[in-house]
């Protein structure tokens, strides 16, 4: 560890084994990847796994885990560090990218295409043979800690012309897809987060099904593993289930008329 910090990394480190369901062999791919520090990108859709996915991996692997929300009002400086003033005078404050590197953290920067570009290539030397990170304000070069490796999540979904990663971004990262999982896989997520019987859970991931059909033809995105699970929690707080999926599968996703009545009818299909 880098005496440059009086971080404490044990405070970055997962204590509770979080629930996470391997769908495929993204486990044993991950754990290659890192014992190679190899920086991986996770790829899919929102609220189908992904956080919980590094979660899952920094736990297994006994790693402190430093997690970023990117929105695209970031700065470079918001991950590496700035300089603050205090009573004393000026006194630098690490970013939590900077923090990582030196205490041998995973960092994951979730939604990574939200920074800007000018942002993103920040994490560069860090994803190279360098393994580095300069600090130019402060003119030090933070060597990464042996441990350190750097997860980004990426919904493919919200790909546009101004919104992407350069190429030069994407090509220093290996790449694991995700996807909602497979229909019984699904159902016993939903079931074990939400504590609802595996019948209902079932009935809830079909009428996911039928909305992400829907997905291109008037939905953006179809329903997340997320929305499923929060429709099992209220319907396991006695909520009738009709007006649970409404709330949570039909209300979220959609602002049109038209739409809605669809997704209601795939709920009555289900439940009534
Ligand atoms: N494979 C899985 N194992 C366990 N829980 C899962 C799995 N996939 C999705 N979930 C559930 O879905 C929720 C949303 O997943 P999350 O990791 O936050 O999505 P993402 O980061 O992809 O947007 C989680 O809180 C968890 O309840
Ligand atoms: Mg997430």
């Amino acid at each position: 560890m880098s005496k440059e910090t009086n971080v404490d990394p044990n405070q970055y480190i997962i204590k509770n084994e979080p629930f996470y369901r391997p769908v495929a062999n993204e486990v044993e791919m991950y754990e290659a990847a890192y014992s190679a520090r190899m920086p991986v990108m996770l790829k899919g859709p929102t609220g189908c796994g992904k956080s919980r996915f590094v979660e899952y991996m920094a736990y297994r692997l006994g790693k402190p885990l430093i997690t970023v929300a990117c929105n695209e009002d970031m700065t470079a400086s918001d991950l590496v560090g700035r300089f603050l003033l205090d009573k004393d005078g000026t006194k630098w404050q690490d970013g939590p990218l900077t923090t990582a590197a030196r205490i041998g953290a995973i960092c994951y920067l979730d939604e990574v295409v939200e920074a800007r570009q000018d942002t993103t290539v920040v994490i560069h030397p860090l994803t190279d043979h360098r393994r580095a990170l300069p600090l130019d304000k402060k003119g030090e070069l933070v060597e990464a800690h042996p441990d350190f490796q750097l997860v980004i999540s990426y919904n493919p979904g919200y790909q546009s012309l101004m919104k992407d990663l350069k190429q030069s971004t994407k090509q220093r990262f290996g790449g694991l897809d995700f996807d909602y999982p497979q229909e019984d896989i699904e159902a016993e997520i939903v079931s074990k987060e939400s504590d609802v019987k595996i019948d209902i859970a079932k009935k809830l991931v079909q009428i996911a099904h039928r909305a992400r059909n829907l997905k291109g033809h008037g939905l953006d995105e179809g329903i997340s593993t997320r929305l499923l699970v929060y429709a099992g929690q209220l319907i396991n707080k006695g909520v009738e289930p009709v007006a649970a999926c409404s709330m949570t599968m039909v209300t979220p996703l959609t602002d049109d008329p038209d739409m809605r009545d669809t997704l209601d009818a795939a709920v009555h299909t289900f439940f009534n």
